[in-house]
């Protein structure tokens, strides 16, 4: 693997397309042994395709990263794989295009919650014992609307990514005496399947002037290659367009 990273492990959820599947190819590319989970397995299996042509390894744990069950037996695959667990990103997440008071359902609202806050926090917890063996990091890819408020980014959405500081704060704050270290990734625009979720969809062009995946990617790797003493808190990328 020519590997930097010496064989470290990393989790991704949402790892089935963009932002996941970006940040385990770059990972992979530096070395990392790379567990891969969302729910579509033929996604995963075309992201665990690239890692390997890229001579890495990869494991397949498709399911669903809001479940508790899937959590630890995913855990226990990962350690009785690899017997080691150094870094987490979370890359799971859902909108809707009904962002409103006006237009909003609480099924929707906790639907969205329940993927992008009350999933990592549950996911993390199970995780830290591992982290806490390895000293590791974590990447809650959060949003740009969770640094600077974003009034169209939607109700669900903007509480639930600004609450994922909080977990990232707390953590960093009560776990770093085990050397675990987290990081809040805020980024901007991203051209990926995710604008579907947004009431007008942009366009082509649009798209082209946003952050690609593999830019994104490139800000995880950052993160994940710090080294033990060097802790990222909080990293904001955006495009240059982004208003
Ligand atoms: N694109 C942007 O402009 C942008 C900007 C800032 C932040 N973000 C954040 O970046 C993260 C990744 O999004 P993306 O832009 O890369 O879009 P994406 O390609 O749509 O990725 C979202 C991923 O989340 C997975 N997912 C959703 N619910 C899941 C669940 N319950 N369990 C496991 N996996 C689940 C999806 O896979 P399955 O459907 O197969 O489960 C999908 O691979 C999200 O958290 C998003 O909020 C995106």
């Amino acid at each position: 693997m020519g590997s930097s990273a010496d064989g470290r492990v990393v989790w991704i959820t949402g790892a089935g397309s963009g932002i996941g599947r970006a940040a385990a190819i770059e990972a992979a590319a530096a070395g990392w042994r790379v567990a891969l989970t969302g729910r579509r397995e033929a996604a995963l299996e075309a992201t665990a395709d690239a890692v390997r042509e890229a001579g890495g390894s990869a494991l397949v744990l498709p399911g669903d990263a809001t479940s508790d069950p899937v959590v630890r037996a995913s855990l226990e695959r990962i350690d009785a794989t690899w017997g080691r667990l150094d870094a987490l990103v979370l890359a799971a997440g859902l909108n809707a295009p009904e962002r409103r008071w006006a237009d909003h359902d609480l099924p929707t609202f906790d639907e969205i919650v329940r993927v992008n806050l009350t999933g990592p926090a549950h996911l993390v917890t199970e995780a830290l014992p591992l982290l806490r063996a390895s000293g590791g990091v974590v990447v809650f890819v959060s949003s740009y609307s969770a640094w600077a408020f974003n009034p169209i980014a939607g109700v669900a959405y903007s509480a639930s990514k600004a609450g994922l500081s909080a977990l990232s704060r707390t953590l960093n704050a009560q776990e770093a005496v085990a050397g675990v270290r987290s990081c809040h990734l805020c980024p901007g625009d991203v051209n990926t399947d995710f604008l579907g979720h947004r009431p007008q969809v942009p366009s082509d062009d649009a798209r082209a002037v946003m952050l690609q995946p593999a830019d994104v990617a490139r800000s995880i790797r950052f993160v994940l290659e710090a080294p033990a003493h060097v802790r990222f808190d909080e990293l904001v990328v955006s495009p240059v367009s982004q208003t």
